[in-house]
């Protein structure tokens, strides 16, 4: 006896005596399948055949054929984990439903979203998006009328490459800029000390309280120079013999080139390098010190070398 290909219900044949128990075996098959224990379309035997996408028609107008939200289609052209999700509840299998945000989900899917934003539908990683060859240039807003071409110039309200080129090289770098012609910086306030530049407005400033020599003169064996403070110094040399400086206590007068205007404050001489029978020390002679010279006194090793000739320099300070 033959069978039904799906549910297996008996057929019996035109020679066949009908058996009323393969009757209430088919009744018993239809009753478990579409009574109380539903059954699948999965295609397996006892079920009902596999559903496909082909298999869907539903009418766009017809509202009891609607999928539910978060329910997924696959996608048949990009295999596994492509599907289609009406997310229009915030539900999604995994993915975001703002396309504003970063879209990192593992299955691109096509979701129009009707949440707190809407946005209308996004398609991630279909495949026309990869390129814009379907856009026409004309159909985009907020562009020039033509796309530029790889080479173009622009007119002179922007520089060219060789202009750049020139203004950079004329720029001094940051590091050991060697500067030419007459560079300035700003001026730093009087006293300051640090690594600012200093100008020569600041130079200026910081030396117009120095003394500067406003007189000098020379000349055989003597040098002189004033101070615009009014301090004056001489330098000058005492030549003579042994024995012609006097004693400690008379001593001879030396005459400056040139005289002091107040006083001669000090002298200081240069004692010379001789020793044994020549040797001698000039000094000073105690308040012989006046504008015009000062007088010294000597002593001799033993008295003896009279007559040597002897030389000393000194230098006395003054105003
Ligand atoms: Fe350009």
């Amino acid at each position: 006896m033959q069978q039904t290909q799906n549910l297996g219900l008996n057929k019996p044949e035109y020679p066949d005596v009908v058996d009323i128990e393969d009757l209430n075996e088919n009744m018993d098959i239809i009753d478990g399948k579409l009574g109380t224990t539903g059954h699948n379309h999965n295609g397996t035997a006892g079920n009902g055949p596999k559903i496909s996408g082909a298999n869907i028609v539903a009418p766009r107008t017809d509202q009891t054929q609607d999928i539910g939200t978060a329910k997924e289609l696959r996608w048949q052209n990009y295999g596994n984990n492509h599907t289609i999700v009406d997310a229009s509840a915030g539900a999604y299998p995994g993915g975001n439903a703002n396309a504003q945000s970063a879209w990192t989900p593992s299955c691109p899917t096509l979701i129009g979203y009707n949440g707190v934003n809407t946005y209308g539908v996004r398609v991630d990683s279909a495949r026309v998006a990869d390129t814009a060859s379907a856009v026409q240039w004309s159909g985009i807003s907020g562009i020039p009328s033509t796309f530029a071409p790889n080479n173009h110039t622009h007119d002179d309200r922007y520089y060219t490459e060789t202009e750049i080129s020139n203004l950079l090289a004329a720029k001094a770098p940051l590091t050991s800029p060697a500067f030419t012609n007459t560079p300035t910086a700003p001026t730093a306030a009087a006293g300051t000390n640090s690594t600012q530049i200093a100008t020569t407005a600041f130079v200026k400033t910081a030396v117009s309280g120095a003394a500067s020599i406003v007189a000098s003169g020379t000349g055989e064996n003597y040098y002189w120079r004033k101070w615009s403070n009014g301090d004056m110094e001489i330098w000058g040399t005492i030549t003579g013999t042994l024995g012609s400086m006097g004693t400690h206590t008379s001593g001879v007068t030396i005459t400056f080139p040139v005289q002091f205007q107040t006083a001669c404050k000090n002298v200081i001489i240069s004692q010379p390098d001789w020793k044994g029978e020549n040797a001698y020390i000039w000094r000073v002679l105690k308040n012989s010190k006046s504008i015009a010279g000062f007088s010294v006194a000597e002593d001799r090793w033993d008295n003896k070398g009279a007559g040597n000739p002897a030389s000393a320099d000194y230098y006395a300070f003054g105003n």
